[in-house]
């Protein structure tokens, strides 16, 4: 597994530079480091400290790069940025000027066939970010057809799970599922043929990933130490590339800046959380898309959201 010549390609880099505001002397957490884009003009911003946070062993060599240009002011953390909490602790750091996610998957990942997250290029049925735990053929070959099926609908919104879990379970009853490509064509031929604008394995794939990386649990942790570790006036902007993941940030900042309103009633009594003072800002009240100039030139960007927000002076009270 090396990702050694594949390059990433930021996405929004521009508008995230913009809200996370670097700058002179501040502490800064790129909890998705992987190819280092941002981390990198994170540096070359401000002169500030950088610690970039990725599960995935393999961007070690992109690391040792941009560490070589900065010894002083950059380190890799290897863990889930759901530790981060943890991970900034070991640093002696407890509170940070801005923190930035990138969700999901990088370019490197998903062209590494060996690394089993692409749909195209034929590998292992892998998909482990941290190559720990269970494996997406572990899934596939040993899971009942009703909890696959739950899966692809849960996390990919595929329509057509229970077609695709009958299928899968069907195929493994003659030989067991290993390989990407193999994973590909049962899906391709369980579902409909109708207009398919994406390749008919996206959203099984990207189920699968979702669910064996833990990805929306781990977001959920970090957006809980983000209120904790940010300074007031620091900065969270997060970008993702999937409805549920988006909902889950939208969520957790609407209910934090005090936007959610949940209808309470006049005649009813007061809850801790009416009267819990906002600990984040909402820097844009929708979020913000990428240009179509960015689309055009990066198609991965395409499904990209960003939502930003500032840590006010609230403390964070106890759930
Ligand atoms: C979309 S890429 C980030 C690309 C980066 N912004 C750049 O400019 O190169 C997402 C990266 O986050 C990592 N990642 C995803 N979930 C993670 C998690 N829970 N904890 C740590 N890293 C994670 C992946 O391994 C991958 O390297």
């Amino acid at each position: 597994m090396s990702y050694e010549g594949l390059v990433h390609t930021p996405v929004m880099l521009a508008e995230v530079l913009n809200y996370l505001q670097p700058k002179q002397g501040g502490v800064y957490v790129d909890g998705t480091f992987g190819a280092g884009g941002y981390s990198s003009a994170i540096l070359e911003t401000a002169s500030c400290k950088v610690f970039g946070v990725d599960r995935d062993p393999g961007v070690q060599i992109f690391a040792n790069a941009l560490h070589q240009k900065h010894p002083a002011d950059f380190k890799l953390l290897e863990g889930n940025f759901g530790e981060m909490e943890a991970l900034l602790s070991e640093q002696n750091i407890s509170s940070v000027d801005g923190i930035v996610l990138d969700i999901g998957v990088s370019s490197m990942q998903l062209e590494a066939p060996d690394r089993g997250f692409s749909f195209q290029l034929d590998g292992p049925l892998d998909m482990r970010m941290d190559k720990q735990g269970s494996d997406a053929a572990y899934i596939v070959n040993s899971f009942a057809e009703k909890d696959i099926a739950n899966i692809l609908f849960t996390f990919g919104g595929e329509r057509e799970s229970r077609h695709i879990a009958h299928a899968i379970v069907k195929a493994r009853a003659e030989k067991p599922i290993t390989r990407t490509l193999e994973l590909a064509d049962i899906i391709k031929s369980a579902v409909r043929h109708g207009k398919h604008t994406i390749n008919p394995a996206t959203k099984s794939f990207q189920a699968i990933r979702i669910y064996i990386n833990r990805e929306l649990e781990a977001l959920q942790y970090a957006l809980e130490a983000a209120e904790r570790l940010l300074t007031p006036t620091g900065k969270l902007v997060i970008v993702s590339f999937h409805e549920l993941e988006d909902a889950a940030v939208k969520s957790f900042l609407s209910d934090r800046s005090g936007k959610k309103t949940g209808g309470t009633s006049r005649h009813l009594p007061q809850t801790a959380e009416d009267t819990r003072k906002p600990t984040f800002k909402l820097l844009s009240s929708k979020a913000v898309l990428p240009s179509e100039n960015e689309v055009r030139t990066n198609p991965r960007a395409r499904s990209a959201k960003l939502r930003a927000a500032e840590r006010t002076y609230a403390e964070v009270e106890a759930a």
